[in-house]
């Protein structure tokens, strides 16, 4: 049994500590907000916090996060960030397809977490990782900024 707390809920899940964060979520406690895109570490779908840092949960082990706090896109709207970040998406009508907006969120919320008033350079340093086939870039851009604006963090 590996103790996890998902979104402020303690629980425990009866897996083997190999198991992918990832699968963990979709499959077994019905989160399905974080997507599977490459299973590797290279796309960013998947991202999720873990202790306030953006992770790939595609290739993060539960045993790895055992008692560590896991926030994933549900619960990101749960702080000021987050909601700064959601209304700036669609101000600025971020997402076309779609699926790889979650991990962006993830990502973007973990970087204006960590630093308030982000350069254009930290912003893209920070979502380099996260690959977007709809080039929505420009428009994650401006959606950051919008936020850190919100949160009264410009340059
Ligand atoms: S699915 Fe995890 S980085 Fe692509
Ligand atoms: S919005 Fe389609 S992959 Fe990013």
């Amino acid at each position: 049994m590996i103790p996890l707390d998902i979104n402020g809920k303690r629980q425990t899940v009866d897996l083997p500590g190999e198991t992918p964060l990832l699968w963990t979520l979709r499959d077994e406690l019905g989160l399905t907000g974080t997507k599977f895109g490459c299973g590797m570490a290279l796309c960013g779908a998947c991202t999720v916090h873990v202790d306030g840092q953006a992770v790939r949960s595609c290739i993060t082990p539960i045993s790895a996060v055992a008692n560590k706090k896991v926030v994933t896109i549900e619960a990101v709207g749960a702080d000021a960030v987050g909601k700064a970040l959601q209304a700036a998406w669609v101000d600025t009508g971020v997402p076309q397809c779609g699926y790889c907006q979650a991990g962006q969120i993830m990502s973007a919320a973990a970087l204006l977490k960590r630093k308030p008033k982000p350069s254009d350079v930290e912003i893209d340093e920070a979502m380099s990782g996260n690959i977007c086939r709809c080039g929505t870039y420009t428009r994650i851009r401006a959606a950051i900024k919008q936020a850190a604006v919100q949160q009264g963090g410009t340059r």
